[in-house]
């Protein structure tokens, strides 16, 4: 048995300790928001947060895990958000309308995330940085440090004006484009 927290939720698994980490999270907990791209931990499909830090999980094995937090796409906002609920990063996404396909965007977002919890203003250079491991086969990296920079705005106003982000007021612009594949955004 294997013990694992995932999204604040404690499991106790009964699987080979050498099963990769994202298979654990998808094909056992059920958490499909991270996806298979390369299995060589070349791509950053896969991402999610161990205490924190961007891993490869389609390379982790899970026993080198256990014990310890993961947090994947759908633990970043509640299932069925609204978009004043969503992360900064999350909203920043869909107003920008940064996926194409999506296939890749959960590891973009948490990629992007950590990069912000660590650096709350990245420059072009440190972005480039940070998301050259995430790869985007759709080309939309542009919209990717774009809605980076607007992420951290974003927080940056909330630090300043904490009264208006908690009532939604820094947010009240956000409005979710109809034709945005939100399921990479949150819960796939
Ligand atoms: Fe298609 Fe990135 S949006 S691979």
């Amino acid at each position: 048995m294997i013990r694992l927290t995932v999204n604040g939720v404690e499991h106790t698994l009964d699987v080979e300790g050498d099963t990769p980490l994202l298979w654990v999270v998808r094909d056992v907990l059920g958490l499909k928001g991270s996806k298979f791209g390369c299995g060589a931990g070349l791509c950053g499909a896969c991402t999610m947060h161990l205490n924190g830090q961007p891993i490869r999980t389609c390379i982790m094995p899970l026993s080198a895990v256990a014990g310890q937090n993961i947090t994947t796409i759908e633990g970043l906002s509640p299932a069925n958000a609204t978009p004043q609920q969503l992360t900064p990063v999350q909203q920043a996404w869909l107003e920008l309308n940064v996926p194409q396909c999506g296939y890749c965007q959960s590891g973009q977002i948490m990629a992007a995330t950590a990069l912000l919890a660590s650096n709350p203003q990245p420059t072009d250079a440190d972005i480039d940085n940070a998301m050259s491991g995430n790869i985007c086969r759709c080309g939309t990296y542009p919209r990717i440090r774009s809605a980076i920079h607007k992420a951290a705005g974003m927080m940056s106003a909330s630090v300043n004006n904490p009264q208006a982000a908690r009532n939604g007021e820094l947010f009240s612009e956000v409005t979710l484009p109809q034709a945005t594949n939100t399921e990479e955004l949150s819960h796939g």
